[in-house]
């Protein structure tokens, strides 16, 4: 069975790309299965350091097929400031980089809509990072989007198609009191946009099948983190997107019966961008120590992140909800050098003990988190040891966090380098 599923178990931002590209070598095609330009994902090699935001953080080794999943809302204007700036960084992407024509188009009227959404929320924003995302994904529900097949039309279709969808978002933009975008005008950019993107844009849902056939090994990659998931997640503080293993079938159109291993990406902390409940945030000195340690600063807008304690009951609900096979826990280097660190083994909730994680936004924010504390340990930045080498204290950790979540932590990752990394077992 040919493919691997890499999903964040958190909040996003727990080091999925560096997963990705460490076991990239063993696959043929990266697939992207959701969100758009919201994501940042960094890959750290010999060469440099790339940033990633549309296309798939699998793409650095040459023999890679790098596709754009049809579960994607992709920016255009942002996905080709990102190809320049890999190809200036001399990567070579030549016709190894295809996108889905079933995945959906991220206009400026989404961007300006999602601000205007931010607003209007008044005391209670996301904390979207503003790329469009969450009206991309209305449009496509409410069966009003422009799909990237678009760049395939002749150009007057183009042209009234991304008009009439341009206007429609104006009907919205008037109701919020903002000046209407010209609509054409982008539907002349999308015009002229249309021989650049035509040759990217292909029906890869068959295409992936057909990969299937021919015996090729997939990477279905995904973007943000369980707990920001929109079914799953902590709504309405999430992604508009499917984060978890649906959204890796639904988002690629390979099937259930195609999936080898699942893995779920945590840090060996927390960490969370934007607003919403996190019952193990550090408000303290140690949670900026956290912060600053692990450079804890988003890649996709720069905000920091909130950081907190390893949460066991939210990555247990996580790990169940993704059926995962191994955990890869990351930036293990981050939490040492602490005289005690502590897990959240369990919430209080009006004088009850909740070891289930509360799918209530309001019911989480009032939850208290029991933690029990384990005895630090110092890690040796350019440690290059095996599993058994790492002092004793973090193995208790790693095992702690292991048999409580209930899954194998497979890998661990202590700096972001590709050496910096430890695999246990069957990588
Ligand atoms: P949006 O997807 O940009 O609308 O943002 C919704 C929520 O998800 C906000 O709290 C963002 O900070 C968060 N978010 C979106 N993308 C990422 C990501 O790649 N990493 C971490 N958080 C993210």
């Amino acid at each position: 069975m040919p493919a691997t599923i890499i999903v964040g178990g958190q909040w996003g931002d727990e080091g999925k790309a560096k997963v990705v590209d460490y076991l990239m070598p063993k696959h043929d095609v990266v697939v992207r299965f959701q969100g758009g330009a919201n994501a940042g994902h960094t890959v750290v090699t010999d060469e440099g350091k790339y940033a990633f935001h549309q296309i798939p953080s699998g793409l650095l080794y040459p023999h890679v097929q790098a596709v754009l999943g049809n579960g994607m809302v992709v920016d255009p204007v942002a996905f080709l400031v990102e190809l320049e700036e890999l190809m200036s960084h001399g990567v070579n992407v030549e016709g190894r980089i295809l996108i889905s024509s079933s995945a959906h188009i991220v206009m400026q009227p989404h961007k300006v809509l999602d601000n205007l959404y931010e607003v209007d929320r008044n005391k209670e924003p996301i904390g979207s990072t503003g790329k469009g995302i969450g009206p991309a994904y209305c449009n496509k529900h409410s069966r009003k989007g422009l799909r990237m097949g678009v760049f395939r039309l002749p150009r007057e279709e183009i042209f009234e198609l991304v008009r009439s969808r341009v206007e429609d978002c104006n009907r919205l933009l008037e109701a919020y009191n903002a000046p209407p975008l010209s609509a054409e005008q982008i539907a002349t950019d999308f015009v002229n946009m249309k021989d650049i993107f035509a040759p990217f844009v292909v029906d890869t849902q068959p295409m992936l099948q057909e990969m299937r056939l021919e015996g090729r090994r997939f990477m279905l990659e995904g973007a943000q983190g369980a707990l920001l998931d929109i079914d799953h997640g902590t709504y309405p503080y999430v992604t508009s997107s499917s984060c978890t293993i649906g959204g890796a079938l639904t988002g690629s159109g390979l099937n259930i019966k195609d999936v080898e291993r699942v893995i779920g990406i945590f840090k060996a902390y927390t960490t969370r961008v934007g607003n919403g409940p996190f019952p193990t945030e550090l408000k303290d000195d140690i949670g900026e120590d956290l912060r600053e340690k692990g450079r804890e600063y988003g890649t996709t807008t720069g905000r920091p992140r909130r950081c907190g304690w390893f949460d066991v009951v939210a990555a247990r609900y996580s790990a169940r909800l993704n059926g995962l096979d191994d955990i890869a826990l990351t930036k293990l280097d981050v939490i040492s050098g602490f005289d005690t660190v502590k897990i959240c083994t369990h919430y209080e909730l009006d004088g009850k003990r909740v070891d289930r994680f509360p799918l209530e936004a309001s019911m989480l924010e009032a939850c208290t988190p029991i933690y029990e504390e384990l005895s630090g340990w110092e890690l040796d930045p350019a440690y290059s040891g095996s599993y058994e080498e790492l002092p004793k204290k973090a193995r208790t950790y790693v095992e702690y966090i292991e048999n409580e979540v209930g899954v194998k932590v497979g890998f661990i990752s202590h700096g972001p380098e590709r050496k910096s990394t430890i695999v246990r077992e069957k990588a």
